[in-house]
């Protein structure tokens, strides 16, 4: 079965918050982040923007993303969460090529993924990785010791990654 990607309006508040818990991978207060975003943007806050993937009228995934602070045309994705029973039918892939498309046409230059090095995040960073999107740094015993910050770069100008310097 096949989704379709649509905004996220007021009312995909509690199942947004209930695929983000039911991933097993976020803390409660990470959850609480997450739904307190989807209220900024609701808000009007443009700082924070998502993107909904729908089963018919059911929200099975969204992506959160806006852009960095202090930067030119450098955009966070700071969320892409798939519902469990949905993961590994495209709908992750759907969003991220979506999201993609929409900073592409608004010459955006650079998107940037925090993740973690955990063992549970291994489908994560693999996911990325396959997607084109670089590992660029890493902080040792960021989270907390043993599990590190990994930042994960995608270049969509196809040119500061190729000219940077180590
Ligand atoms: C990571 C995630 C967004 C990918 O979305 P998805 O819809 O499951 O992924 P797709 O079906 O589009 O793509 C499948 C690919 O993702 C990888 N993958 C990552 N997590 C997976 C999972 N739980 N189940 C199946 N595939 C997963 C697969 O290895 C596969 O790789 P390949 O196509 O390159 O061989 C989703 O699995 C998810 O929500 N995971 C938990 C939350 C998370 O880690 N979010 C990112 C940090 S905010």
């Amino acid at each position: 079965m096949s989704c379709s990607l649509r905004p996220v309006g007021r009312g995909q508040r509690a199942p947004l918050e209930r695929l983000t818990a039911a991933t097993g991978l976020f803390r409660p207060d990470e959850v609480a982040i997450a739904v307190s975003l989807l209220d900024d943007a609701l808000a009007g806050d443009e700082d924070y923007r998502f993107l909904g993937a729908y089963a018919g009228d059911e929200l099975v995934g969204y992506a959160c993303w806006g852009p960095t602070p202090g930067t030119e045309g450098t955009f966070d994705l700071y969320w892409i969460v798939v519902d469990p029973a949905w993961q590994g039918k495209q709908v992750g892939t759907h969003l991220l090529r979506a999201v993609e498309d929409k900073l592409v046409s608004e010459n955006a230059r650079l998107i940037v993924v925090e993740t973690s090095s955990r063992a549970e995040y291994t489908p994560t960073r693999a996911f990325y990785e396959r997607r084109g999107y670089a590992a660029a740094a890493r902080l040792p015993g960021y989270y907390a010791p043993g599990d590190d910050l990994v930042i994960y770069l995608k270049d969509l100008t196809h040119g500061v990654l190729a000219t940077a310097t180590a």
